[in-house]
């Protein structure tokens, strides 16, 4: 069974060859560049004897709200060698595990083609994300996408120290 591991600088060709094998929408290598170097705890590869054979690409929102922390997914593919093996529905928690870590976020989206039968499957039955909208002509063909969404669980540690006051109420 292919393992499942954080994304490497050295991966990043061959997770956007296994995007261009697998959807219509493709990237820069940039693109993959500026993943990396912002949220590389978010990226993770699927691998068989070296090989990667699918990939979860994600971000954190570029217009960050103070309150809440949103994360996106950008992109995920499997090749069709590997699929219903579990390994996308995999990366998605792997993916969500750092999330909820390393970026503390409350929840995270994605958008879907209405016509995905097997991402619908695999983000609906699954993963239990939820219908948030739909976007009519999303997609550069004209296709509508839903905008799906998951509330996730912060789990990291608090990156601000708490207030004085705060530590002396708690030690009273
Ligand atoms: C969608 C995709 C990533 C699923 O990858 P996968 O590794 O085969 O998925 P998994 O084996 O983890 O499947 C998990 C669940 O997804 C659903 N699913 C996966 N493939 C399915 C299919 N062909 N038809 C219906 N449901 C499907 C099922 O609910 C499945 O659970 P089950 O096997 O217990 O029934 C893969 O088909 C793919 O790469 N497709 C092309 C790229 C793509 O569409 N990416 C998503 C863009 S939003």
């Amino acid at each position: 069974m292919p393992a499942i591991r954080r994304a490497k600088i050295t991966d990043l060709h061959e997770m956007q060859n296994c995007n261009l094998w697998c959807l219509p929408e493709n990237y820069h290598f940039n693109y993959y560049l500026y993943h990396y170097l912002s949220w590389s705890e978010l990226l993770h590869v699927t691998e068989e004897n070296g090989q990667v054979v699918g990939y979860v690409l994600a971000k954190m929102d570029d217009e960050p709200d103070v309150e809440v922390q949103e994360a996106h997914i950008t992109s995920l593919s499997v090749l069709r060698t590997h699929r219903r093996l579990g390994l996308a529905n995999k990366l998605m928690n792997y993916a969500h595990d750092a999330m909820e870590l390393t970026q503390e976020c409350d929840n995270v989206s994605l958008h879907v083609r209405v016509s995905n039968r097997a991402a619908l499957g695999l983000y609906k039955d699954k993963l239990k994300y939820q219908i948030a909208d739909t976007e009519i002509g999303y997609y550069a063909d004209g296709e509508n996408a839903y905008k799906m969404r998951k509330d996730l669980v912060r789990r990291g540690f608090p990156k601000k120290a708490p207030e004085p006051a705060a530590v002396k109420r708690d030690l009273m």
